[in-house]
């Protein structure tokens, strides 16, 4: 599996440095607004299925403020690299009415999955939604989307793998971000 990697982008020493600094800063924010109303909820962090798993599960772990945490599954990807049509596979398991929300995705790429995430749930009224993705590709944007807090900004119109992201369901547990090597047709 390994040497269909043709170069690693990201290091695991990389992204636990960025993934503890994203920790703080989270954390920071929001004890600085849960101190304006001590009656607040718990945030509640807000996890992709399943490219976000592993970035999550650290994440939090790099947090020291209350929280609780769910998930939803989105299908935006068919298989392989193109966009299809974005279904909700999973949705919440709690109402979300007055809560403050951290959406955490894997990368944002169009915007378009976001989007439709954030359409949906800002209908239910949440208190604030705030977005954090390890990965943005800022200029393959089709749809514009407000994402607070990012990991790492891609330099180029790379493809990606690894640290939850896939290529046909393979390489999610890579502990770093690599490109895949071409194959040649
Ligand atoms: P968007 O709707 O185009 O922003 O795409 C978001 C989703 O596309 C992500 O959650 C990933 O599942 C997938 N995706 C986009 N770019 C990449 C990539 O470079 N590698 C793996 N998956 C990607």
């Amino acid at each position: 599996m390994l040497n269909t990697i043709e170069r690693m982008i990201i290091s695991v020493d990389e992204i636990g440095q960025r993934v503890r600094e994203l920790g703080a800063q989270i954390s920071a924010d929001y004890r600085a607004g849960a101190g304006r109303d001590p009656h607040r909820r718990p945030l509640l962090v807000v996890g992709l299925l399943k490219g976000a798993m592993p970035f999550m599960a650290d994440l939090i772990r790099a947090m020291d403020i209350p929280l609780e945490y769910d998930f939803m599954a989105v299908s935006s990807y068919r298989n392989g690299t193109s966009p299809g049509e974005v279904r909700i596979l999973k949705d919440l398991d709690c109402a979300i009415g007055r809560r403050d929300l951290l959406i955490v995705e894997d990368i944002v790429d169009t915007g378009r999955t976001l989007h439709r995430i954030l359409k949906g749930l800002s209908a239910r009224e949440p208190a604030t939604l705030r977005v954090c993705t390890l990965l943005d590709k800022p200029h393959r944007r089709e749809v514009e989307v407000p994402v607070d807090y990012v990991g790492f900004v891609l330099p180029e119109n790379l493809f990606v793998v690894g640290y939850g992201l896939d290529y046909a369901e393979l390489y999610r547990n890579l502990p770093f971000i690599g490109v895949l090597k071409r194959r040649e047709a």
